[in-house]
């Protein structure tokens, strides 16, 4: 069975057509790395594949449940088992770093306050960040504010990991070390992955497959090895970063 399986998947909010009928399967443990310019639709992807938004048309399932038809209780319950990385770090301003990390494990299993925080510092130490506990998020660099969003999404030991650019706007040196962690991380839980990334050394890196976004259209996906390598012409203007080619500058 797949980990995840979209088939079809159209979103239209307004007059936007956001997503166009995307279809692909993932499988258990497999990384896909999603592509595209801004605007093409990828996060818009993580978010109607966990069921924040609802599509005109086709299915998404996760481990074989179909997220847009369970109903409210079995969708909290796969959720669980979801750890999502949202684009901006996600994380309640007004709660200290660890009780942001704890928040959803403290709706979900009885743990008294000292295990709760305990566990938190075992997941904010093992995204490599020490004595943040008490802190704030706004007192946190924009490095450990993704650090943190990572620490959060792993403290349940999901089964599925949803990256939403967790690079973006971070320097090469911790770009390289967040792209170490998620490796890590990966193999510990043994996991899989969709991860959004704009830089080619991370999703190089980091990906089985390589799938690329234009216009809320899954183009198409190569395995990394072909990606790296290909002239289609969408891809090879994607990789290349060149103004002229068939993905439209403007859209
Ligand atoms: N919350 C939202 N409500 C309505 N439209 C949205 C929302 N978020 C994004 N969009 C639109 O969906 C399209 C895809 O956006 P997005 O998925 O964020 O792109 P990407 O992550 O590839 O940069 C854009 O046209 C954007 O304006
Ligand atoms: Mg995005």
């Amino acid at each position: 069975m797949s980990a995840v399986s979209l088939e079809n998947i159209s979103l239209r909010i307004g007059d936007n057509q956001i997503l166009k009928d995307v279809s692909v399967e993932i499988k258990p443990g497999e990384t896909l790395v999603l592509m595209g310019k801004n605007g093409s639709g990828k996060t818009m992807l993580l978010k109607t594949l966990v069921g924040l938004f609802r599509p005109q048309k086709g299915s998404a399932k996760i481990f074989g449940k179909d997220v847009h038809a369970l109903p409210a209780q079995e969708l909290n319950t796969l959720r669980r088992n979801i750890g999502y990385v949202f684009q901006k770090s996600g994380l309640f301003d007004s709660l200290h770093v660890w009780e942001n990390i704890v928040f959803a494990l403290r709706r979900f299993h009885s743990l008294d306050e000292n295990a709760l925080k305990q566990k938190a510092s075992e997941c904010l130490n093992r995204t490599g960040l020490k004595d943040v506990e008490d802190k704030f998020p706004s007192e946190l660099s924009g490095g450990m504010q993704k650090r943190a969003g990572i620490a959060r999404a792993i403290a349940m030991d999901p089964q599925l990991l949803l990256f939403d650019d967790p690079t973006a706007g971070l320097d090469p040196v911790l770009s390289d070390a967040i792209a170490n962690l998620v490796i890590e991380i990966k193999k510990k839980l043994g996991s899989t992955a969709i991860v959004v990334a704009h830089d080619f050394k991370v999703a190089y890196k980091l990906a089985d497959r390589i799938g690329l976004m234009v216009s809320g259209k899954l183009h198409g996906i190569l395995s990394r090895e072909e990606f790296q390598t290909t002239t289609e012409p969408y891809f090879e203007q994607f990789r290349e970063g060149k103004l002229t080619g068939p993905i439209p500058v403007i859209e």
